[in-house]
């Protein structure tokens, strides 16, 4: 069994303590758990791995608490890069940027340049600050499977197989940090998060997403991704809807008919994104656990947090061709 603690100030020391031990705790952040271990311990690192079954080609996020330690931990920070740390940090933006040889290869796993986020969750920054060291941080979720946004997700996953969990209750964004990808004037984002493209274009013009074909930017981004147990279908026009199966409903807002949808969930009452993403993965374990054949996702506009949504419905519902 694994310790679940709420985040009294013993409860820090102790998640400090582990991590500079070598261990591995999950906490809260203001996106998703994280399940964090010291950044320059690859023996460590090489724990998330195993306990995560997460394939070796896929780097991890860096967690700092202080603007300083973002010096140790990259070679350059070009202006772009600068303009949105100052904008966004502490908060749900990661940039990729060089990285410096403090940083072992297991974490960046063997790219010439590391993720690197400052989180705004109190609880997140006092255990960076307390155990003094950058915390490597993937989601506390087995691979692949839909990320954790309340501690009971973590314990459902990973119980017995991490040293501790601090719950600090429901995670506010409830939907990962954005990545952005810097090479000079170039800017990419890889994934889209929390901190919507429109928001980050305001401040430094234009940005590219990422294409099929650059991939190898992150290697992480796999066409199936953040995935329920149970099979998703994106719901189009064209879809017919198999009422044979027993069927579950992930709504955007509240539908106007619902019809043998066995279990259904509605993302926002009044259609408001930061709600539906906040509300995505808890909806979608819970449905995952409702004994469903099938999950139906209604759609949601490709703008804003939108996009974040869509992402994730698109790799929950990938199905390899056959
Ligand atoms: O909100 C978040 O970002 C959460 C919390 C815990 O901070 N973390 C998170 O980590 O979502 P993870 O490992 O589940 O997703 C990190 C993503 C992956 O797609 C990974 O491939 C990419 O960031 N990534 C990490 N390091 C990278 C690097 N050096 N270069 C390119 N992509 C990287
Ligand atoms: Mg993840």
């Amino acid at each position: 069994m694994t310790e679940v603690l709420t985040p009294t100030k013993s409860a820090i020391a102790k998640a400090a303590k582990i991590i500079q031990n070598g261990g591995l705790v999950a906490f809260p952040t203001e996106t998703v758990y994280g399940l964090g271990a010291s950044a320059f311990n690859p023996y460590a690192v090489a724990k998330i791995f195993k306990v995560k079954n997460r394939p070796n080609f896929d780097p991890i996020i860096v967690h700092i608490a202080d603007f300083s330690e973002l010096d140790l931990l990259v070679k350059a920070c070009p202006p772009k890069a600068q303009k949105l740390i100052e904008k966004f940090w502490p908060g749900p933006l990661t940039v990729v940027l060089p990285k410096t040889s403090k940083i072992p290869e297991i974490v960046t796993a063997g790219l010439p340049s590391v993720a690197v986020r400052m989180p705004a969750h109190p609880v997140a920054h006092a255990i960076i600050k307390k155990a003094r060291v950058p915390i490597a941080a993937p989601s506390a979720n087995k691979f692949g499977y839909l990320s954790p946004t309340t501690a009971e997700h973590v314990k459902k996953q990973l119980n017995g197989k991490i040293d501790l969990i601090i719950d600090g209750g429901k995670c506010t964004w409830g939907i990962e940090s954005t990545v952005v990808y810097f090479e000079d004037d170039n800017v990419t984002i890889l994934r889209h998060g929390a901190i919507p493209k429109e928001e980050i274009e305001e401040v430094i013009g234009p940005v590219k997403t990422l294409k099929k074909t650059n991939r190898v930017l992150s290697p992480g981004t796999l066409p199936k991704h953040y995935a329920p147990k149970t099979p998703v279908i994106i719901l189009t026009k064209k879809t017919k809807i198999d009422r044979t199966k027993k069927i579950g409903l992930l709504a955007f807002r509240p539908p106007t008919k619902i019809n043998g949808f066995y279990k259904v969930e509605i993302l926002s009452k009044n259609g408001d994104y930061i709600e539906a993403a906040a509300n995505l993965f808890e909806a979608l374990h819970r449905l995952d656990e409702g004994n469903l054949d099938l999950i139906y996702a209604q759609k949601v506009k490709e703008i804003g947090l939108g996009r974040a949504i869509m992402e994730r419905l698109k790799k929950a519902s990938y199905k390899e061709k056959s």
